[in-house]
C-alpha cells in the first residue's frame, strides 16, 4: 500500500494520506538554522546544535506519536482544524504534504476553505519562514480566525526534559508589534534570542502554554482556538509559547497570504539591550523585513530551488529504471546532504540530545555528498581532524556547535583513525585541491599542536599498524564499526552503557577482519597518495604493512567458505563454522572482498556465495547468521538485540553496498543490482505499510528475516546508507570514478541493460557520457571514444575548466 507518489518533475515527495505509518518528515536549512517537519506539521527547529541551541520544543516517543510542532489553527465559526490534519485531526475534505529539497507544503481543504502552508530555511538565513495561503473557494464570505503556534525550548535541549524546578521559573518573553521574542536566559550568560513574527498587525496573542491551551487539555484542543479568543497571556516562568491571533475575512474566490518569521539572533555582548532589559532587535527586524511580503517569499524560495538545481546538476543518470533515476538524481543526493549537515543527530530517531557528530560517520558520508559542495566537505574534514589525538586515535564524536571533541561518548574505537583517509582521499579525488594535505590541523583542538593534515593520515593509517594483536590482525579496541560487538567489556551491570564502560583491553586478543579489511583498502588510497605527491619512501613504508596485512588475513582471516568476523577476548573465533550462533557476519566479507583478497584464489567468489546463501533474503542480507539467542557477555550489545534486528541479524542496511562492491570486485553486476534494489526505497514504496517509514530515503535497518515482522524498516535518514548506496551505485555499478588524474569509467551492471547515460561536472568540465552495452556484459569496457577520439585504458583525460565532452564507452 502507497500513502502518496513520487512528483519527479518537481522533485518532490507527494503525501495524500496524513495517517502515514510513522510521521514522514522532510528537513529544512543546510547551514546553520535547521527544521525538521513531519507530514501533519510536527516537528522543531534548531541552530547548528541540536542539543545546545534547540529553538523549539519537541516530545519524543509521545502518545499520540509526533507531539509539538509549528501548527496553524484555524477558527472557521463552523469547525477547528489544521491544515496539516494534525493536531486538530478533524476530517479534512482534501489533504497534501509536499516534500521538497529543503521546503514543505502542507495543505488541507475544509469547509470551501483551502489552507496551504509552506515551511523552508531560505539561503543564509538564520529563520525558518512560514506562508500561510489561504483561498476562499465557496461564494460565500468567510470569517477566519488563525492562531499559530509554537513551543519554546530553553534552549538546552537535555536540560530543557529534566530540570523542572529550575525551568518553570525562568520563561521570558516580549511582545512587541505583531512579534513574540523569546529571551529566556537572554539577561545572564546568553547572547541569543529567538522571536516569532507575523506579516500583519495581530488582534490578539498568547505566550503562556497553559493559558493557550488549558492545563489539561492536548494540543489538539486549546482552549483559546475552540473558544475563538486569544487571552493575550504573557509568559512569566512556567512553558513560554508564541501564538499570534489573526483575523481574516475572505470574499467569494479571495485569497490572503501570511507569512511568519521564526528565527534565531546572536548579539555581541556589549549591544545586547536597547534599553534597560528590553532586547537589541535590530537584527531580527532586519530579517523579518526580508519576508514582510509573499512576493519576497516567493523569490526566497525560488532561489532555493535554484541551488537545489546546481547541486543535482553535477550527477545524473538516465537509465531504463525511473525509480533508479529518481534515486540517484533525487533523493539519495539529497538524503546525503542531510547526513553530511546532521551526522546522526537530530532525526525522528535521534533526539539531539544524545549524539553530535561521529567521527566515523561524518567521515564516510563525505562520499556521498563530497561532489555537491567540496569547500565545505573541505571544512568538515579539518574540523573531523582537530578531534583527533597524536597517536591517531580519536573522539568517536564531537559537538557540532563548539567542534569539541565529546568525552562524554568515549574513544577507543579502532576503526575511526582509517575513515579519515577515506573522507580526506574522496575530497581531493573530487577537487584535485591538493592543499588541503599541508593544512595546520591541531590535535585534541590544543592551539600549537598543529601538524599538517598528512600528518594526521600518516598516524591514522600507523594507529592500525601500532595495534596489532598476536595474529598480525588490528585490535578492535572497544569495537569496529560494529558499535555492538563489545569484545572488551564484559558488562553484568544493566546500569552501565556499552559504549562508554572500561574498554577492559589490557592483554585482550580481540582483534577484527572488519579492520583488516579497511586496513587493506584505504591503506592502497592512502599508498597511491603518497605517490602521486612524490613520497615514494613513504608509499613503500606503508605497501609492506598492507602487504603483512594481507598475508594475515589469508592465513588467520580464512574460514574455508568465507572470511572470519574477529577473535574474541581469549583469541575464539567469531564469525566461524566452529560457532554455534554468529557463524558467518557480512562486514568482514564485505570489507574482505571489497579488498579483493584472495581474488584469484577463488576466496572473493566463495565469500559472496556463502553471504547469498546465508546471509541474503526477500528485503536484503542481514548482518549475521544465525543470530544471536542469548546474552553471551564476552560479545556485549550485539547479542542483547532480539534476533532479527539492528546489529542482531537486522538488515543494516549502512553494509548491504560493501557487499553490492564486492559483487563488482568480483564483476557480478547481476547480482550487485539484484541487491541494490533490495533495500532501495524507491523500489519498495509498494510496501509502505509494512516497510513503515518514508519511500524517499533509506533507513539504517529493515527487520531481517529471524525478526517478528521482517521487512519492517526503523531509523530512517540519519544513517551511513545515504553515503554508501549513493557510492556503490555511482562510483561501483554506474562506474563513474573521480580519481587523481580523471574520470575513471568501470561500470558493473545487470547484463539485461542496454546502456545508461551519465551527465557528471567533474572540476568544472562537463562530461556527457554514453555507456552502450549490446552483448549484454556484466563488466569490462571494450573501448572509449572521447569526442570521437579513442582513448588508451580507461580514464577520462581532464578537460580544462568550463570545456565539455562527449564520451561513449562500448563494453
Ligand atoms: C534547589 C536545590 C537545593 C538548593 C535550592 C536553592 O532547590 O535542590 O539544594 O538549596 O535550590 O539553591
Ligand atoms: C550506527 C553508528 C555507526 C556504527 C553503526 C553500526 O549507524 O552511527 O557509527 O558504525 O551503527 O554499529
Amino acid at each position: 500500500m502507497k500513502y502518496g507518489h513520487f512528483d519527479d518533475n518537481r522533485r518532490e515527495y507527494v503525501i495524500t494520506n496524513p495517517r502515514t505509518p510513522w510521521p514522514w518528515i522532510n528537513y529544512l536549512g543546510n547551514e546553520d538554522f535547521f527544521s525538521l517537519v513531519s507530514n501533519t506539521g510536527g516537528g522543531y527547529s534548531f541552530y547548528k546544535d541540536a542539543k545546545f541551541r534547540r529553538i523549539t520544543r519537541y516530545r519524543y516517543n509521545n502518545v499520540p506519536m509526533d507531539s509539538g510542532g509549528k501548527y496553524f489553527y484555524i477558527n472557521d465559526g463552523e469547525s477547528v482544524w489544521s491544515p496539516g490534519w494534525k493536531p486538530c485531526k478533524t476530517e479534512l475534505d482534501s489533504y497534501e504534504c509536499r516534500h521538497g529539497m529543503n521546503y514543505s507544503t502542507i495543505k488541507g481543504v475544509k469547509n470551501g476553505v483551502e489552507a496551504e502552508a509552506l515551511y523552508f530555511v531560505p539561503l543564509k538565513t538564520w529563520a525558518e519562514v512560514q506562508k500561510l495561503t489561504l483561498r476562499n473557494t465557496t461564494n460565500e464570505v468567510k470569517k477566519l480566525k488563525i492562531f499559530s503556534f509554537v513551543e519554546w525550548c530553553l534552549w538546552n535541549a537535555a536540560t530543557d526534559m529534566e530540570n523542572f524546578q529550575r525551568n518553570f521559573s525562568t520563561g521570558e518573553v516580549e511582545i512587541e508589534d505583531s512579534v513574540i521574542y523569546h529571551k529566556t536566559e537572554y539577561k545572564e550568560r546568553r547572547d541569543h534570542f529567538a522571536y516569532y513574527s507575523v506579516n500583519e498587525p495581530m488582534q490578539g496573542f498568547d505566550t503562556d502554554r497553559e493559558t493557550f491551551f488549558g492545563l489539561y487539555n492536548g494540543f489538539d484542543e486549546p482552549q483559546t482556538v475552540l473558544e475563538g479568543a486569544p487571552r493575550n497571556s504573557e509568559a512569566h516562568g512556567w512553558s513560554p509559547i508564541a501564538s499570534h491571533y489573526v483575523e481574516v475575512t475572505l470574499q467569494p474566490g479571495e485569497s490572503k497570504d501570511l507569512v511568519y518569521v521564526l528565527g534565531y539572533v546572536e548579539n555581541a555582548q556589549d549591544d545586547k539591550w536597547e534599553s534597560k532589559n528590553i532586547i537589541n532587535k535590530t537584527k531580527a527586524k532586519a530579517t523579518i523585513a526580508r519576508f514582510d511580503t509573499a512576493e519576497k517569499v516567493d523569490v526566497a524560495l525560488e532561489e532555493l530551488k535554484a541551488y537545489w538545481d546546481k547541486l543535482l546538476n553535477v550527477f545524473t543518470v538516465k537509465t531504463s529504471e525511473e525509480k533508479l533515476d529518481r534515486m540517484v538524481n533525487i533523493w539519495n543526493q539529497y538524503q546525503c546532504m542531510i547526513t553530511f549537515c546532521f551526522s546522526r543527530s537530530a532525526s525522528f530517531f535521534e533526539s539531539g540530545i544524545g549524539r553530535g557528530m561521529g567521527f566515523r560517520d561524518s567521515n564516510q558520508d563525505l562520499v556521498g555528498f563530497v561532489h555537491q559542495i567540496p569547500e565545505r566537505a573541505r571544512e568538515r574534514i579539518i574540523d573531523i581532524a582537530s578531534t583527533q589525538f597524536p597517536d591517531g586515535g580519536c573522539y568517536h564524536q564531537y559537538q557540532p556547535l563548539t567542534k569539541k571533541g565529546n568525552n562524554e561518548i568515549g574513544q577507543g574505537f579502532n576503526d575511526d583513525p582509517m575513515w579519515l583517509i577515506l573522507g580526506t582521499t574522496a575530497y581531493i579525488k573530487e577537487s584535485g585541491d591538493f592543499t588541503i594535505l599541508d593544512e595546520p590541523v591541531p590535535f585534541d583542538n590544543e592551539a600549537g599542536s598543529e601538524v599538517s593534515l598528512f600528518h594526521h593520515l600518516t598516524v591514522s593509517f600507523d594507529h592500525v599498524v601500532n595495534n596489532l594483536g598476536p595474529l598480525g590482525l588490528p585490535l578492535s579496541g572497544r569495537a569496529d564499526w560494529n558499535d555492538c560487538l563489545n569484545l572488551n567489556c564484559f558488562s553484568n551491570d544493566p546500569n552501565e552503557s556499552f559504549q562508554t564502560t572500561e574498554n577492559k583491553s589490557e592483554g585482550s586478543q580481540a582483534q577484527s577482519l572488519m579492520i583488516a579489511g579497511l586496513f587493506v583498502v584505504y591503506g592502497r588510497d592512502y599508498v597511491e597518495l603518497c605517490k602521486t605527491i612524490g613520497n615514494f619512501a613513504e608509499a613503500e613504508r606503508a605497501q609492506k604493512h598492507i602487504d603483512a596485512m594481507v598475508e594475515a588475513i589469508k592465513l588467520n582471516g580464512w574460514d574455508g567458505d568465507w572470511f572470519i568476523r574477529a577473535y574474541d577476548y581469549f583469541g575464539n573465533k567469531i564469525g566461524s563454522k566452529e560457532n554455534e550462533e554468529g557463524k558467518i557476519f557480512i562486514e568482514s566479507n564485505g570489507w574482505c572482498t571489497m579488498a579483493g583478497i584472495g581474488l584469484e584464489e577463488g576466496m572473493v567468489a566463495k565469500a559472496l556465495d556463502s553471504v547469498k546463501e546465508r546471509l541474503d533474503c526477500e528485503h536484503g542480507i542481514v548482518l549475521n547468521n544465525p543470530p544471536f539467542t542469548k546474552y553471551y557477555i564476552e560479545y556485549g550489545e550485539i547479542s542483547s538485540y532480539p534476533p532479527g534486528y539492528k546489529e542482531n541479524a537486522g538488515i543494516f542496511c549502512h553494509n548491504n553496498p560493501w557487499i553490492i562492491i564486492g559483487e563488482t570486485v568480483q564483476g557480478r553486476g547481476d547480482r550487485a543490482w539484484e541487491y541494490f534494489r533490495k533495500i532501495c526505497p524507491s523500489y519498495t514504496e509498494e510496501i509502505s505499510e509494512l516497510h513503515k517509514v518514508e519511500p524517499y530515503v533509506y533507513a539504517q535497518m529493515i527487520a531481517g528475516k529471524d525478526a517478528f515482522k521482517p521487512g519492517e524498516a526503523k531509523n530512517s535518514w540519519l544513517t551511513g546508507t545515504a553515503a554508501w548506496n549513493y557510492y556503490a551505485i555511482t562510483q561501483y555499478i554506474l562506474g563513474i570514478q573521480p580519481t587523481y588524474t580523471g574520470l575513471r569509467i568501470e561500470p558493473c551492471i545487470a547484463p539485461e541493460w542496454k546502456g545508461f547515460q551519465v551527465t557528471r561536472k567533474f572540476r568544472g568540465a562537463t562530461y556527457e557520457i554514453e555507456v552502450r552495452n549490446p552483448n549484454g556484459a556484466m563488466k569490462g569496457v571494450s573501448s572509449i571514444l572521447v569526442d570521437g577520439k579513442r582513448i588508451e585504458g580507461n580514464i577520462i583525460p581532464l578537460m580544462p575548466a568550463g570545456a565539455s565532452c562527449k564520451v561513449e564507452v562500448l563494453m
